[in-house]
């Protein structure tokens, strides 16, 4: 199968190697067309948004303003601070190129001259690879305005990195934007949406790194080709980033699609001492679990991981095996999310820490059966009452975890029961007591 979005060519991350492949041919081929033809065929591709929300990238495009004197901006996401998501380092790493081609052509379309390409500011290496390749491209006449020479048209884009201060909310497209800005990176209420009031109140698109590199492929091999990899209603290919009990954890690029179980068995070499597997997180931290009996027969796509409760996400797929304790794992990752909460809106800023706590109890054998049903109302009030969508991102996890694995926490937790006695407010009332505490 062909990979589009890291082709196995030796020193491909070279510009005289890439351009030697057929590189920057895609960004003349797209300039010589008009930029609502650009979108349209990105439309009919089919190609999703790899980012977290699989939106539709034509669509996101068409809702750019087309007549405005406002400057245009487009924001390539690469802050990739999801637990369990790798994928978009190796994009930096291995075909940069790809990634700004990609970028010359988004521009054109939405009729930007200036992008941002948001890069974590911890990745260092991953800064220094793409800056030079930048500065490649500069030099080349493939970016910047010596375009206008080597592609002969009268189009031309700078593209700029932008290192962040190495916060998770800093992905999300808005607080990406207000950190670009300067300012603090909380999220902004929306609407308006960066198509309507982005970047300094200019019309923005933001787009994830894996999106943009799918683009030079899809105006080189026509829209066609791209809309019949894969699942109908999410082609192409996915980078999907294995972790956990694997013994070949790694990144493989497959069509949507692909086995769940095959990515696992096959491609990661399966779970070392061919344990069994107790639970997979299909799309990066935030996702709803699966059970290891739930995984035979799951694809890997947008719609088919909706049909089984779960979401496709950042497509990193955590293995859990038989011997993982469930109520460390939700622990920590509760406790990643309380920490990377903004503070903006209180079931956020609150409900993660009151969940961390109680899951923190628990891991201490010091939990009650009605820590679980506790566990799930905080969850069942993040969710849906936030600004920004790192409330779901915490409530996710506790609320399925738990509600899918329910015998394995009750295990976890002291035994209660209900009792009716007096109570000086509200006479008589039902509470819970320990059963251990019960003697005769
Ligand atoms: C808390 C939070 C963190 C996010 N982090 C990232 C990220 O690191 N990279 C990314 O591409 N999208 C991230 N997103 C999603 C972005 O808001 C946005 O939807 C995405 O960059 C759009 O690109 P796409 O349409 O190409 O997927 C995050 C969203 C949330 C709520
Ligand atoms: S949901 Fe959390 S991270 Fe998002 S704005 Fe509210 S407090 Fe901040």
């Amino acid at each position: 199968m062909e990979k589009i979005v890291l082709p196995e060519i030796e020193n491909f991350h070279q510009i005289d190697v890439y351009v030697e492949q057929g590189g920057y041919k895609a960004a003349k081929k797209a300039f010589e067309q008009s930029s609502d033809d650009i979108i349209d065929q990105v439309k009919k591709s089919g190609l999703r948004g790899r980012g977290g929300a699989a939106f539709s990238a034509g669509l996101k495009w068409s809702f750019m303003p087309k007549t405005t004197d406002k400057p245009k901006y487009l924001c390539v996401n690469g802050d990739e601070s999801e637990p369990g998501s790798f994928k978009d380092r190796q994009i930096f790493e291995d075909n940069p190129h790809q990634l700004i081609e990609g970028t010359l052509i988004t521009c054109y379309a939405i009729g930007a001259k200036v992008a941002y390409v948001y890069i974590r500011g911890e990745y260092h290496k991953w800064i220094k690879l793409m800056q030079k390749a930048i500065n490649d491209a500069y030099e080349k006449g493939f970016v910047g305005e010596g375009m206008k020479e080597t592609f002969g048209t009268n189009f031309y884009c700078d593209i700029y990195i932008h290192k962040g201060a190495g916060a998770y909310i800093c992905g999300e497209e808005s607080s990406l934007m207000n950190s670009l800005e300067g300012k603090r990176g909380y999220p902004r209420i929306k609407p308006p949406f960066p198509a309507q009031n982005g970047l300094w109140g200019n019309p923005t698109t933001i787009n994830n790194i894996e999106t943009i590199t799918n683009i030079p492929k899809i105006i080189e091999n026509g829209w066609e080709w791209f809309a019949a990899i894969g699942e109908p209603k999410h082609p192409g290919t996915i980078l999907f980033g294995v972790s956990g009990h694997v013994n070949k954890p790694g990144i493989y690029e497959l069509p949507s699609g692909t086995l769940l179980t095959d990515i696992i068995y096959n491609y990661a070499g399966g779970v070392p001492g061919n344990k069994k597997i107790l639970c997979v997180i299909p799309g990066g931290s935030s996702m709803p679990p699966l059970r290891g009996d739930q995984i035979e027969g799951v694809k890997m796509d947008a719609e088919s991981l909706k049909e089984v409760g779960s979401a496709i996400g950042t497509a990193g797929i955590m293995v859990m095996d038989e011997d993982t304790d469930l109520v460390k794992v939700l622990a920590r990752i509760t406790q990643f999310y309380h920490h990377e909460s903004c503070g903006l809106c209180t079931p956020c800023r609150e409900g993660t820490g009151w969940m961390e706590k109680v899951l923190n109890r628990i891991l201490n054998d010091e939990g009650s059966y009605g820590d679980l049903d506790l566990l799930i109302s905080i969850a069942n009030n993040i969710e849906g009452n936030t600004i920004c969508a790192l409330g779901e991102a915490a409530a996710w996890p506790v609320r399925y975890m738990i509600t899918r694995f329910r015998d394995y926490f009750e295990e976890r937790v002291k035994k209660e029961v209900m009792i009716t006695v007096k109570n000086k407010v509200h006479s008589m009332r039902q509470t819970a007591f320990p059963l251990d505490d019960i003697t005769d």
